[in-house]
């Protein structure tokens, strides 16, 4: 069984403040042992981030990198600078990313690439629109997503990833998919991810994401395949992120 992840996908929200809250915070409860938990937070605030919060417990990740190691790429950050401020994890493939960003498979190839090359853990996000699902398409599009990496990377890399299924118009909506819609595309993503090896598909934490928060985060990780969360706007309260954290133990 893969280890239950909370993580926190601060988007470009936050302060240094907020930071601060959440450290003290972590500082005080206790959460279930077996739950890991990450906050992805802006590039500015990734340093702050690490040393505030690795001392209780939180990993820290940022949002995205480039798939060069450095350049005349003005405005890029790298992965090593991203390691080097204390980042352990990295998002990769958002659906913010693929759709505001026009990242298609090839560039979320290629960040995935770079994470892996200096040892951050990327989560890569698949996910479909509304307009796919009303389709009957999901399936085809999300387990494309993931084809279009793992079946890039070797037998190792592939054990290195972590996977975030979030339906696009769960994103931001309110609106969260049924535990039962989740589980049905969970359970895909698993079986596919045992095509490649029964130890891929057992051991890869597959989270989700799309307007997961206090009230529904039980519901959501009562489910078989639903090993944890990748939670938006619950993730900037910090009672609210806090509950879900213990909901998943
Ligand atoms: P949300 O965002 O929880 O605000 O829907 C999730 C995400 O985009 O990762």
């Amino acid at each position: 069984m893969a280890k239950p992840l909370i993580a926190g996908n601060w988007k470009m929200h936050g302060s240094l403040a907020l930071i601060e809250e959440f450290g003290r915070a972590f500082a005080t409860v206790e959460l279930p042992a077996e739950v890991e938990v990450a906050l992805i937070v802006p590039f500015p605030y990734l340093a702050q981030a690490a040393q505030k919060l690795a001392s209780v417990g939180v990993c820290v990740g940022a949002q995205t990198l480039s798939d060069q190691p450095s350049g005349a790429l003005t405005g890029e950050v790298s992965g090593d600078m991203l390691r080097e401020l204390g980042a352990r994890m990295v998002l990769v493939g958002h659906s913010e990313r693929r759709s505001l960003f026009h990242e298609d498979d090839q560039a979320v190839l290629g960040r995935i690439r770079a994470a892996l090359a200096v040892g951050l853990t990327p989560i890569l996000c698949l996910g479909e629109t509304l307009e796919q699902r009303d389709d009957d398409r999901t399936e085809a599009v999300v387990l494309g997503q993931l084809e279009a990496v793992f079946d890039a990377l070797d037998v190792d890399e592939r054990t290195r990833l972590v996977v975030a299924y979030e339906p696009v118009w769960a994103i931001g909506t309110g609106r969260t998919a049924t535990p039962e819609q989740a589980q049905a595309v969970h359970s895909a993503i698993r079986q596919r991810l045992v095509g490649y090896s029964s130890a891929l598909g057992e051991n890869t934490q597959i989270l989700y994401g799309g307007s997961m928060k206090a009230a529904n985060a039980a519901d959501l990780l009562a489910q078989p395949d639903i090993d944890g969360g990748l939670v938006g706007g619950a993730s900037l309260q910090v009672d609210d992120f806090l509950a879900i954290c213990q909901s998943a133990g």
